[in-house]
């Protein structure tokens, strides 16, 4: 077991426990230091020789970074390679054929193991299924399903056959979905009729027939089914057929389609500040370079190791360490199909003793809602099960809090399993900051250290590096291989949004702040900079939702902020002002209930605002803009003692605290 000490700055440092750093891939700091400065001193070699080692090319690249049309970078270009080949049929030649890739949980408890061969011949029938339907080569094929080896198997079908597969969480509504196959264009659905979670039953089939009569998806010829639970849904005729059938007509083996390294495996939608949700474009060799090198280094992924990543596939996590990673090393991983509360608390817990599992990574907002329940319920605390598999821990998505740090530390990894605090986004592809277990001592509430080759820093609005110890916002300064490639369809907006003109359009803009460490350079992430909530670790813009209220008839303005929230981090508090006179008491509260459905039935439930209060108008400057920052004060429960001289009706506010 390994104690903490206390450092200069008072923040408790967990040492590097020696048996870990021992057999780690990256195995002290000195070996993290020596691979940051073969990235400094010759950067493109750096990432062309991870490339050479790391992936398998049927091409080999003969120049690695192309810098000609920045900020659209292309990385490996001439290089051309297959992402399915990569994460399947290499590893059956390598002799693991039989080795079990994925360990599948059901919602029910029902498990059933898929070995690496069975994995690839069920990935070759669908791509067979795919390419009889007509889909080529750069089609986008949109994937609404649950988490599930379906999932998997229908993303590597598409990397297989060179498809551009862009998966919809389940949890997003029709017109999510709807907008989502209209800006990809995509030509095929594929989809289940129900997707079960938690013991319920909840319709994915009919939410695709609902998005494809809200018009605007032309594009789409063909939906293939599914049949997860068997449930009774209506087919289209000549529009959707089931999955069993078209996979049962078709061989297993289909040759891999070769793709320029630069080719789009995926879209992956996600939420900014302004609009509608960007659909973030990765490439085919950067993007799998970054999930199998981190997939190795950051969870020091070995032979024998049992990794579960508990993402969904419908975000990035679920694509970079479920869908690829974990197989591009030839992993053996735990896909979980239900939630961890479900049939009680301890779901995660029984499931790490039941699979042996030896590397848990998982969301800081799953962990307080398990300590929670564990304090409240002795039959749920983790203290019950045997959880000596485990031998490493991560976390994801947003900031973890040091109380809930230390008690993943103490009893999920029995103080002997360093927690890897991963910072990166849907951008990034892979992770960004983050600790080697083997190297990096750990600081709780801390990402510690940039992954080696990524040039992160803190930097003021000019652009230039602010001394440790002082916040400012997070940039990194030097085009990496997993990185964005483009806003699909947006080119415009890709450029403004993550390289702006303030930092002379060279250094990559997270929007996210951070400070560093005084003492030791640790990067902690102080979160969004911009209009972006984080709820849940799921990522929400507060113009998305505004736009889904003032969508109902009844509204006439909205303002949409975020407040600190124990549980999910940051929750979703609305100021709306109505068409007619603000409601108080029991219709308040009624219309308060009306207008969370209304975003849930617009956007999804992730996005259903917690609090709503109604005012007779919003806080406003005299040039109409609304004070955003004054509404996080009184969404806060605070008292606003900022001046406000500018605002045009400054006795809104009270009128706002009191509505709650
Ligand atoms: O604000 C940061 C937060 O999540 C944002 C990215 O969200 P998304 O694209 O949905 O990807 C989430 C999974 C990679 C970031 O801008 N975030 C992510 N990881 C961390 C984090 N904040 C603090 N600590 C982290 N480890």
């Amino acid at each position: 077991m390994t104690g903490p000490t206390e450092n200069t700055t008072q923040s408790k440092q967990y040492p590097v426990p020696d048996a870990f750093a021992r057999t780690a891939h990256v195995g002290s700091r000195a070996a993290y230091d020596k691979l940051c400065a073969d990235a400094q001193n010759d950067y493109e070699g750096y990432w062309a020789s991870l490339a050479r080692q790391f992936v398998s090319w049927h091409k080999p690249f003969t120049k690695s970074l192309d810098e000609s049309n920045a900020p659209f970078f292309k990385w490996f270009e001439d290089g051309e390679l297959n992402a399915s080949y990569n994460c399947l049929d290499r590893n059956i030649d390598a002799g693991l054929g039989d080795k079990t890739a994925i360990i599948f949980e059901a919602d029910d408890g029902q498990v059933t193991h898929y070995s690496y061969k069975a994995l690839l011949a069920r990935v070759s029938k669908l791509a067979n299924a795919l390419k009889a339907q007509g889909v080529k080569k750069g089609d986008r094929v949109v994937l609404y399903l649950p988490m599930s080896v379906e999932g998997v198997v229908a993303m590597q079908a598409c990397a297989r056959i060179g498809a551009t597969h862009s998966v919809v969480f389940g949890g997003f509504s029709a017109q999510s979905l709807r907008d989502r196959i209209e800006d990809a264009g995509a030509v095929l659905v594929i989809t289940a009729d129900e997707q079960l979670r938690g013991g319920k039953a909840l319709p994915l089939k009919a939410i695709v027939d609902e998005a494809l009569t809200l018009g605007g998806c032309d594009s789409v010829r063909q939906v293939i089914v599914w049949q997860r639970t068997g449930g009774n849904v209506p087919m289209v005729a000549g529009r959707d057929v089931y999955l069993d059938e078209v996979m049962a007509a078709q061989s297993d083996v289909c040759p891999p389609e070769w793709v320029s390294a630069e080719h789009p495996l995926f879209l992956l939608y996600t939420s900014g500040s302004t609009g509608k949700p960007k659909g973030v474009q990765h490439s085919t060799g950067g993007y799998l370079l970054h999930a199998a090198v981190t997939t190795k280094w950051t969870f020091d992924l070995k032979p024998d190791d049992v990794f579960w990543c508990t993402a969904d596939i419908g975000w990035v996590t679920g694509h970079t360490y479920v869908a690829y990673g974990p197989l591009a090393v030839g992993g053996t991983q735990v896909v979980f199909e239900g939630v961890p509360t479900y049939p009680d608390a301890a779901r995660f817990w029984r499931m790490i003793q039941a699979h042996k599992v030896s590397i848990f990574y998982t969301a800081p907002t799953a962990i307080r809602a398990l300590i929670k329940a564990a304090e409240s319920n002795e039959a749920v605390h983790p203290r019950n099960f045997d959880l000596s598999s485990l031998r490493l821990l991560g976390t994801v998505g947003e900031p973890i809090n040091p109380a809930a740090w230390e008690w993943y530390h103490r009893e999920i990894g029995g103080g002997r399993c360093p927690i890897v605090d991963t910072f990166w986004q849907t951008e990034t592809g892979g992770h960004m900051i983050t600790p080697l277990p083997g190297a990096h001592a750990l600081t709780p509430g801390s990402c510690t250290l940039p992954f080696p080759g990524i040039d992160a820093a803190v930097v003021d609005e000019t652009g230039k590096e602010v001394p440790w110890g002082q916040g400012g916002v997070l940039v990194v300064r030097k085009p990496w291989p997993s990185m964005i490639r483009n806003i699909w369809g947006d080119s415009e907006r890709f450029k403004k949004s993550y390289y702006p003109a303030d930092f002379n359009g060279k250094y990559y803009l997270a929007g996210d702040g951070a400070i560093r460490d005084e003492h030791t350079g640790y990067f902690t992430i102080t979160g969004r900079i911009d209009d972006v909530l984080n709820v849940s670790g799921h990522r929400m813009g507060t113009m998305e939702i505004e736009s889904a209220l003032v969508s109902h008839p009844l509204v006439a303005e909205a303002a949409v902020v975020g407040r600190p929230d124990d549980l999910t981090g940051e929750a979703i508090c609305a100021f709306v002002v109505l068409k007619r006179p603000r409601p108080t008491g029991e219709e308040a509260k009624q219309l308060a209930n009306e207008l969370r459905n209304h975003v849930g039935h617009e956007i999804g439930p992730i996005a259903k605002p917690k609090d709503i209060r109604f005012g007779d108008n919003l806080p406003k400057t005299r040039s109409g803009k609304i004070m955003r920052r004054l509404l996080r004060v009184v969404a806060k429960g605070e008292t606003v003692t900022q001046d406000t001289s500018t605002l045009e009706n400054p006795a809104i506010l009270d009128q706002l605290a009191q509505s709650n």
